[in-house]
């Protein structure tokens, strides 16, 4: 069981420069949990008692626009974390945290969180470097966002992917699994429907290829030219 956790650490980016013996450390500190896809993890406004490294399967972070519609702040995967926010500035947890596949989690709890801060700078740091990139897609969306043009926000939604998961490869993007087009547009914040009608549009004017659950961004730098 130690020896999985110290493999699946590893592999966690904000613990990559720490040894065997200080992820053995790590391990110590944190606990497995298993949970159903739909289960919620943080709700917004508790307040915040641990953070969350994710082992497999993947969460959206979401909050309520006034007309209660759901707004996808973001999606994680494996290796990255979340819940650090409220544990880091003592407020309310500021999103709620849902589980959209099968998953396990690594739980570690504020305290220890904290003090694993103190004793690893370098965690420190990479803490840092995460939440500065997390900060540039939350700009990216502030401006996706404000477009008046589903286009322009449909288009910002797949950069956004594009660069978070996406594959470059000759000047083509590549982006496996694309979400639900739900999710799409409730990150984007707009209707399904919309959401359709723009990928087909992209796909039409020859800007993307859609195969399946596969989108394909063919000129990455014109089509950042255009919308972002
Ligand atoms: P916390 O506020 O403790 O609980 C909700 C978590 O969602 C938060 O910590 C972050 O980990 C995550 N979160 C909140 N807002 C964003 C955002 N805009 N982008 C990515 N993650 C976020």
């Amino acid at each position: 069981m130690q020896k999985e956790e110290i493999h699946f650490l590893r592999n966690v980016p904000i613990f990559a420069d720490l040894s065997d013996k200080e992820l053995e450390r790590i391990a110590k500190l944190g606990t497995r949990q298993k949970h159903k896809k739909g289960s919620v993890v943080v709700i917004e406004q508790e307040s915040g008692a641990a953070l969350f490294v994710i082992i497999s399967g993947k969460v959206k972070v979401v909050r309520m626009d006034e007309s209660g519609r759901e707004v996808i702040l973001s999606i994680f995967g494996p290796g990255e974390f979340f819940g650090e926010m409220s544990l880091l500035d003592g407020l309310a947890r500021s999103a709620s945290v849902v589980v959209t596949t099968k998953a396990e989690l690594f739980m570690i709890h504020r305290r220890d969180f904290l003090q694993m801060l103190h004793d690893y700078p370098s965690i420190a740091i990479s803490l840092l470097a995460e939440l500065a990139m997390r900060l540039r897609k939350a700009d990216m969306q502030i401006k996706s966002l404000s477009l008046k043009d589903a286009a322009g926000r449909v288009a910002n939604v797949l950069l956004m992917l594009a660069e978070d998961v996406g594959f470059f490869r000759k000047g083509k993007v590549e982006i496996d699994e694309l979400p639900l087009q739900q999710d799409i547009a409730n990150m984007a914040g707009t209707s399904r429907e919309t959401v359709s009608r723009m990928l087909h549009m992209f796909a039409e004017q020859g800007k993307i290829e859609l195969k399946g659950n596969k989108v394909i961004i063919n000129d990455y730098e014109a089509f950042k030219k255009e919308y972002a």
